[in-house]
């Protein structure tokens, strides 16, 4: 029987569980399948040493549950980080920061050993892009970086109402078909006054868990 999207994720969530090391700290990223994730956490009362989270809303919600939050800057690298994507494609490259938190989400995932990525199925995509690029701009520069987005192709759109945990402004790209994820990674990221895009390519998944109808399945960064 066909699940909604909301049963999928609750789904990938407690697949999620099983990643989690026995010891040292877990990474924990933002959006609703992570609060499906922590509530699955609380519900199985899996033990966790400590985590480092993405953002302030996980912290609130990790620290709801009992586990420790600590400073990334106070830990060494680490195991798994676990967060969601808006799309991923079949080299495991993501677009992440729906949820406005890209820039801790992908200084988590540079900190980790694997990046477990989970997903409904709906997230899945042959050519990244049609979900709107977020990419997190300092205030003063939105106009600049707004015009070197358009040279290159896309729509930018400031997400209104929205100020990033670091105190900064979202640009959503629209119209773009990234058919050389790690290039235009890099071009985005030189634009004087971008603080992070929501291109997750040099640094993608190891492991995507998606839950389909049937079940949650595995794909393995070979
Ligand atoms: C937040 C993110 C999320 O992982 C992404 O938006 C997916 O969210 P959801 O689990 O709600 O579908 O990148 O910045």
């Amino acid at each position: 029987m066909a699940k909604s999207q909301d049963e999928l994720k609750e789904m990938v969530a407690a697949k999620a569980l099983e990643f989690i090391p026995a010891k040292g700290i877990v990474g924990v990223g933002s959006g609703s399948t992570v609060v499906k994730f922590t509530q699955a956490i609380a519900a199985q009362g899996i033990k966790i040493e400590g985590a480092v989270s993405s953002s302030n809303k996980t912290t609130e919600l990790l620290e709801s549950i009992g586990v420790k939050v600590l400073d990334p800057n106070s830990c060494e690298p680490y195991e798994v980080y676990i967060d969601g994507a808006d799309e991923v494609n079949d080299d495991f490259e993501m677009i992440k920061g729906g949820g406005a938190c890209l820039t801790r989400e992908k200084i988590l995932a540079s900190m980790a050993k694997t990046f477990v990525c989970i997903v409904d199925k709906s997230k899945l995509v042959t050519t990244l892009g049609k979900f709107p690029l977020p990419v997190e701009v300092i205030p003063m520069a939105r106009e600049q970086v707004a015009r070197r987005l358009r040279e290159l192709g896309g729509n930018p759109v400031l997400r209104e109402g929205c100020i990033t945990d670091n105190g900064c402004e979202i640009l959503d790209v629209h119209g773009l078909t990234i058919t050389d994820a790690k290039s235009l990674e890099d071009k985005i990221n030189g634009i004087p006054g971008v603080v992070t895009v929501g291109l997750f390519a040099h640094r993608g998944a190891d492991v995507v868990l998606y839950a389909t109808d049937d079940g949650v399945q595995q794909k393995n960064k070979a």
